[in-house]
């Protein structure tokens, strides 16, 4: 499967200190909630619109000199990276943008095949062969 590239918003419905939230996807593959901000310099940043503490959407939150802070516990995060200001090693998921026609596109990682019920509990059992045994 490759990246898809979709259309999230119109390219002036994004003000320069407001984040714009949408969901984005169809019923195969399930929705994602997608944040778009417009940086200072005028280029656009799409991130999964979820807070990596909670789940809470970053949509919400403010935007002021290329950090934005989440609603829910004030987490701030860096719109170039998504890194976390106070720590990096937390950040928010960003996704490649471009701009066509006047919308805004997020290019969407390949969605994970489905598996069924049956599938994954065949999994799971294989994983823990070996592992999981009666008490002797
Ligand atoms: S929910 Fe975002 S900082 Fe806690």
């Amino acid at each position: 499967m490759t990246e898809q590239w979709r259309r999230v918003c119109r390219v002036d419905e994004v003000d320069a200190g407001q984040p714009v939230g949408k969901i984005v996807g169809n019923a195969d593959e399930g929705d994602l909630r997608i944040c778009v901000v417009r940086r200072p310099g005028g280029e656009f940043v799409a991130m999964l619109d979820r807070c990596p503490h909670r789940d809470i959407p970053l949509s919400r939150g403010l935007v002021k000199d290329g950090v934005l802070t989440c609603p829910g516990h004030f987490w701030r995060f860096d719109l170039a990276t998504g890194e976390r200001s106070d720590l990096p090693e937390v950040r928010a998921t960003l996704y490649p943008t471009r701009v066509t026609d006047g919308w805004v596109e997020v290019s969407l990682p390949p969605a994970a095949p489905r598996r069924s019920m049956r599938e994954w509990l065949l999994a799971q059992a294989r994983a823990n062969d070996g592992r999981l045994r009666r008490p002797g």
